[in-house]
């Protein structure tokens, strides 16, 4: 069981790796708006459609399973966590309002670039803080869990979804943003 779970936790590290990346994407697009250069707005919808289907519905969920368990398994590592549902509704609440921006500009609509660059640097900040935290101390949590044996959870407990970009297969639709992304 521990195995499971420990494979899970490497799992999300690895999403953070790659949410991250494509962050960086992100703003250095932001960047370009504000510096009133020629911004690469499909790049932004690809990335904000991507937040939205793999890590607001199988990243965070995940995540919500694993913090469940160590809260019913060991509740005294469990101080604070009533901040972490906020932060992935929060998070999942400011990606699709930059989601649906981002879409309007791209089908000619009239938007405020300076609002968008806002939503997307906030929406950035938030999501680059939340994950520090969980890598920094969360997931510190979970590897004690692990380590004292206390988890019955399986792999088959959480969510099965492929990564459409960093999975084995490479989505279509996302294949210009795979391109874009530094792997390295
Ligand atoms: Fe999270
Ligand atoms: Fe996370």
């Amino acid at each position: 069981m521990q195995r499971n779970v420990a494979s899970i936790l490497a799992e999300l590290r690895q999403d953070h790796k790659n949410m991250i990346r494509l962050l960086n994407l992100l703003e250095r697009e932001s960047h370009r708006i504000q510096a009133e250069q020629d911004a690469d707005f499909e790049l932004m919808q690809d990335v904000m459609h991507y937040m939205t289907i793999y890590p607001d519905a199988v990243h965070h969920p995940k995540e919500d399973r694993i913090y469940a368990e160590l809260k019913k398994t060991r509740p005294e590592l469990a101080s604070g966590f009533s901040r972490i549902t906020l932060d992935h509704r929060a998070i999942a609440e400011q990606g699709l309002r930059l989601r649906n921006d981002i879409d309007l500009i791209q089908a000619g609509a009239m938007v405020k670039r300076e609002a968008v660059v806002g939503d997307a640097l906030a929406y950035a900040n938030t999501l680059r803080n939340h994950m520090q935290w969980e890598e920094l101390d969360l997931f510190r949590r979970i590897e004690e869990m692990i380590r004292s044996g206390h988890t019955t959870l399986k792999k088959d407990d959480f969510p099965v979804a492929a990564d459409p970009v960093f999975g084995a297969r490479l989505e279509r639709r996302f294949a210009r943003l795979f391109e874009e992304v530094d792997i390295a």
